[in-house]
């Protein structure tokens, strides 16, 4: 049976487009019940509507507080009747509440090789510390930032005197790949989250390396 989920995000939502992709030819046994965005001003939600994909914005009210808002979030989530929760450039952070409620259904894609640079501007940062490697990390939700166990990851060697661009355009790149091959996994049944780490057909997940060139 095709698992129903949802991605949540905060912008042009090319991740959101990969998993859709995946979802029409075949590589995520699921479907996209919905696409959340906290911005209604998000170029991803007008891609989504294009697609037919079921929309709707959850904007944080003026004064409201992170788990208020975590609520009104976990109900439109509930609501689509989602399995899985894929962050997808969400640029807020998740109460408490949320990520207990999600917890091992919740996964994100952050650009970096975790545990290494958490946070934001990974990119420039990467450059700035000339670091022979660079890629991208999809990560189960824990509630400490960019922490969870890590799934797979994608990796590319930087080039000498790439700026920032187009370092970014490689790794999304290998965004578009990983993130449909999480998911498919866990439609499927592969990958689960136990015991603080990923687990892909039962073994310890690593995680997963993908190389640019393979
Ligand atoms: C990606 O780089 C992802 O790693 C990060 O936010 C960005 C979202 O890009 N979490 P897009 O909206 O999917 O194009």
């Amino acid at each position: 049976m095709a698992l129903p989920f949802a991605v949540l995000i905060s912008g042009r939502g090319s991740n959101m487009l990969a998993l859709e992709q995946a979802t029409r030819d075949g590589r995520i046994g699921g479907r996209i019940a919905a696409v959340i965005s906290d911005r209604a001003d998000a170029a991803g939600l007008e891609a989504a509507r294009e697609r037919r994909l079921p929309t709707e914005v959850v904007e944080p009210a003026r004064g409201e507080g992170r788990d208020a808002y975590g609520r009104r979030l976990a109900a439109a989530v509930s609501a689509s009747g989602a399995g899985l929760v894929a962050l997808a450039g969400f640029m807020r952070i998740l109460d408490r509440g949320f990520v207990r409620a999600y917890e091992g259904r919740l996964l994100n894609i952050h650009p970096s090789l975790l545990p290494a640079f958490r946070g934001l501007h990974t990119h420039r940062r990467v450059l700035e510390s000339r670091e022979a490697y660079h890629g991208c990390t999809v990560h189960f939700v824990v509630e400490e930032l960019d922490a969870g166990p890590e799934v797979i990851q994608g990796r590319l060697a930087v080039r000498p005197g790439e700026d920032e661009p187009a370092l970014s355009a490689r790794v999304q790149r290998l965004e578009h790949i990983i993130y449909p091959r999480a998911v498919g996994w866990f439609a499927a049944g592969r990958l689960a989250c136990r015991d603080g780490r990923a687990w892909i057909d039962g073994q310890p997940a690593g995680p997963a390396i993908v190389e640019e060139d393979a």
